[in-house]
């Protein structure tokens, strides 16, 4: 049965090929000093920064810019950021990259008025926000997170060796969002890739968890459905815009909140991949894909009908004559077959972890307690051997 819930998404989306036309209007319900946040140089080298720049000039904007925010934006780089809003007097925090940079800007504009330190606060504490926000507006260009219509904001602290991410109230989530599928074409089919994935895992762990009849399960796998055909044309024709403006959508859709209202969710698989990310740094969607079939295949006998459900709804594996296991275990090769065919990252070795990190990977993730089952340390430590 669908739970009570309070539902509310205000961000603004302007989403297809003209989107970026839509920036001076909404630039003008902003004060004067902007705050241009960006990655390693990809909006340099796509010619996205020039436009951008330009726009803002023109709406006479003082543009402040606060680049070099790399993938997994790190604490000492949010304290860095902080301090350039404060010391330009910053009204408005314009995001112009993937969820990396989006996330970042979240955490900065939660963090200016902030009297305390606000790893301890926000990420250690997890508490709500007490200050004033600068508001935060977003110009895409990974797709992935979903952090253009969401308040995720995922921190790592690599001395403290962890990657938190605190999801904030619907007044931190940006107030505009500008998707632009072309915006991605320039994207390694690594990062491609990764962003798929992560897509799919969002879904995914909001899916299976739970035995109750919901829309919010119909809706998740025509989700799904869509994402797997689309990654297919898209892994062969990257400059597909059908399929990469479907792929931009449904990430979107993936987790702006929507198919989590009156559910319960797992994200196990995140909590694990973000402790191999506390170690690694590697890409985060890999983390997810590199870690999930061991995962999914540990839990599937705690929630087989509804593994069962996603192999005949999702990957249209044939029911008739066949047990729940027989169904599960089909759906679940199925899903892997698909990972291989677009290339993913299948183990951890290959993003860098090692025997010996295992223990400390193991101390770093969170037991959420949503899933089908809820791990042990020690069913951690089997799971995290198997993806090895
Ligand atoms: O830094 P630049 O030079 O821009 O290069 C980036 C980066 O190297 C590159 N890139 C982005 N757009 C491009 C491009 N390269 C060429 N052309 C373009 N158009 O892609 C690389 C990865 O970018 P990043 O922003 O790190 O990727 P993603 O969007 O996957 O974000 C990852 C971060 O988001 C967090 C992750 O943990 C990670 O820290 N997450 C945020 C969530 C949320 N807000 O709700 C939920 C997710 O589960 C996730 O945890
Ligand atoms: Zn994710």
């Amino acid at each position: 049965m669908l739970g009570n819930f309070t539902y509310c998404n205000p961000t603004k989306l302007h989403f297809g090929k003209d989107s970026l036309d839509a920036l001076a209007g909404e630039m003008k319900n902003y004060g004067k000093n902007v705050m241009l946040v960006y990655g390693g140089g990809s909006i340099k080298k796509n010619g996205i920064y020039q436009k951008v720049v330009q726009i803002l000039t023109e709406c006479g904007k003082n543009i402040v810019e606060d680049g070099g925010v790399m993938p997994n934006p790190t604490v000492e780089k949010l304290y860095e950021g902080v301090e350039i809003a404060r010391k330009n007097n910053v009204d408005f925090i314009l995001a112009v990259g993937g969820g990396s940079v989006c996330d970042y800007s979240k955490a900065v504009s939660v963090s200016v008025y902030c009297d305390e330190d606000p790893w301890d606060k926000y990420f250690i504490r997890f508490e709500d926000v007490s200050c004033k926000i600068v508001p935060v507006g977003c110009v895409l260009t990974m797709v992935g997170t979903g952090s253009e219509m969401n308040g995720g904001s995922v921190i790592t602290n690599h001395e403290q060796k962890l990657k938190i991410g605190h999801v904030f109230g619907d007044n931190v989530f940006p107030k505009f969002s500008i998707l632009n599928p072309e915006f991605t074409y320039t994207l390694s089919k690594y990062q491609m890739t990764a962003g798929i994935y992560d897509i799919m895992s969002h879904i995914l762990e909001q899916y299976f968890s739970g035995t109750d009849d919901n829309t919010s399960d119909y809706i998740s796998e025509g989700l799904l459905r869509s994402l797997i055909h689309s990654a297919r044309l898209a892994v062969k024709n990257p400059q597909d815009y059908e399929a990469r403006s479907n792929i931009m959508w449904t990430a979107t859709w993936a987790l702006n909140t929507l198919v989590a209202q009156g559910k319960s969710t797992d994200w196990e698989v995140h909590m694990i991949g973000q402790a191999v990310g506390a170690y690694t740094d590697a890409t985060h969607g890999m983390t997810l894909s590199a870690v999930s079939m061991p995962y999914y295949r540990h839990i599937m006998p705690y929630g087989v009908e509804k593994f069962a459900r996603y192999a005949v709804n999702v990957w249209g594996v044939p029911a008739e004559g066949k047990t729940d296991m027989q169904l599960a275990e089909e759906g679940l090769a199925a899903m892997e077959s698909w990972m291989n065919e677009i290339g993913l990252v299948m183990n951890i070795t290959d993003l860098g972890v090692t025997e010996d990190m295992l223990d400390g990977i193991i101390k770093a993730t969170f037991l959420n307690q949503g899933g089908y089952k809820v791990l042990t340390p020690a069913e951690v430590k089997e799971i995290l051997k198997q993806s090895l």
